[in-house]
């Protein structure tokens, strides 16, 4: 019978935090939530309007980088267990402002990691608590040539202000665990993808605006790849990994599903095509695909070797690459009002400048 615990989740109003809370609510109706996120532009209350308050769920808007306000969730609520997906997590937005990366990514994480040594330090280092599991990327390992895949023993090479940023919270996160003890896990994961994903991000972008008949913007020659990760496997590895994994371990979690920018693209377009018809025009979506001026720096292969997690904690991805993308894709068609929203909302700026 796997124990209560009384878990810090914090940027849980974003995409994959969001995922992350259904999740649990469905699987594990013992642990409670306790929700810290700030509600930045990524930040949507509306995913979680299923979700209510209670005995399972708090939902508080703060700041990771509010030291105050993080130590006393810690004390308050008896914190065990710390899952810490908030971040800015856009490489586009990284390199034209890096500033809010460096502050949320490395000093919001320091200011997590503090609370977490003072409450566990309180509580005589309990070996088991609080555990702190860190959300990172395969980013941190740089980028790939046309073989090979990236392992828990791949050297760090982040090219990017994201993957910079990630990088430096993933040492700050395994400095805690060596230099005090604290017990720490750190999962660096592949591309995800699934409902309520921000559509700055490739997927929802290209369906968004194939749908509306809109140029697609596919970067240099589309042909980088990326390995994609249906988003609910992603969460369901983080609960097993929290349930089964051991402190002080990296696990990289991967789909195995590596494609080409422009192969997702054109699946993309041929999927609207069939389920919502051609564009007025009689011509098929994949007429709006516009090869665009690369994104500086731009890695090139992604790919996960997920080895480790899938002997040691028994995960594997349950949702191919062909299922996932269609159920996205359903999701998005019965969710527009969700998608016009955020882009009515606090994306429109950003929309506008980026590609208008
Ligand atoms: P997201 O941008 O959709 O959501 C980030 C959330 O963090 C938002 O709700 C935002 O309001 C919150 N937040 C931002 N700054 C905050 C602050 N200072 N204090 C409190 N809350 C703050 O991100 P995502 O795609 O869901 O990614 C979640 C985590 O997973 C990130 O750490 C990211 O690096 C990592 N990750 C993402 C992917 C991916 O494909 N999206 C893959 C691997 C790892
Ligand atoms: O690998 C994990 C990472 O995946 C996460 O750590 C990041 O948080 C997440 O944003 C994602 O990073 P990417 O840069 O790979 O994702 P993005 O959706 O921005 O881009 C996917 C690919 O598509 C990438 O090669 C760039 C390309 N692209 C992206 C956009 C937005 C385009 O060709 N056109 C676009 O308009």
């Amino acid at each position: 019978m796997e124990k209560q615990r009384n878990m810090l989740v914090t940027g849980g109003c974003g995409f994959i935090g969001s995922n992350f809370i259904h999740l649990v609510a469905r699987t594990r109706p013992d642990w409670r939530v306790v929700n810290l996120d700030l509600l930045t532009y990524a930040g949507n209350l509306n995913n979680l309007e299923a979700i209510e308050a209670g005995n399972s769920y708090r939902f508080v808007k703060g700041d990771i980088c509010d030291q105050p306000l993080v130590s006393s969730l810690f004390e308050q609520e008896r914190i065990d267990t710390v899952v810490h997906f908030a971040a800015e997590s856009h490489v586009d937005r990284s390199i034209v402002g890096p500033d809010a990366f460096i502050r949320t990514n490395i000093i919001g994480t320091f200011t997590l990691l503090e609370a977490a040594r003072t409450a566990w330090a309180k509580r005589g280092g309990e070996q088991d608590g609080p555990i702190f599991l860190h959300v990172s990327t395969d980013e941190v390992f740089g980028s790939l040539g046309e073989s090979g895949y990236f392992s828990e023993t791949t050297a760090y090479d982040p090219r990017s202000p994201y993957s910079a940023s990630k990088a430096s919270s993933d040492h700050l996160v395994s400095a805690y665990c060596h230099t005090y003890g604290l017990p720490v896990m750190i999962t660096n994961c592949s591309n995800n993808y699934g409902p309520y994903q921000f559509p700055e991000k490739l997927i929802p972008l290209i369906f968004n605006n194939s749908r509306t008949g809109k140029e697609l913007p596919v970067y240099g020659d589309g042909k980088n790849i990326r390995d994609w990760l249906y988003v609910t496997d992603h969460c369901q590895a983080i609960i097993e990994v929290l349930e089964k994994g051991r402190s002080g371990r990296t696990y990289n979690i991967g789909g195995n599903n590596e494609k080409t920018n422009i192969e997702v693209v054109t699946l993309i377009c041929d999927l609207l095509d069939a389920k919502i018809g051609l564009l007025p025009s009689g011509s098929s979506r994949n007429s709006l695909i516009t090869f665009v001026t690369d994104r500086l720096g731009h890695d090139r292969r992604y790919a996960i070797d997920s080895t480790r997690l899938k002997d040691e904690i028994g995960w594997q991805p349950s949702v191919t690459f062909e299922q996932g993308i269609e159920m996205t894709i359903d999701w998005y068609l019965a969710n527009r009002s969700w998608l016009e929203t955020v882009i009515n909302g606090s994306y429109q700026d950003y929309y506008k400048k980026m590609y208008a």
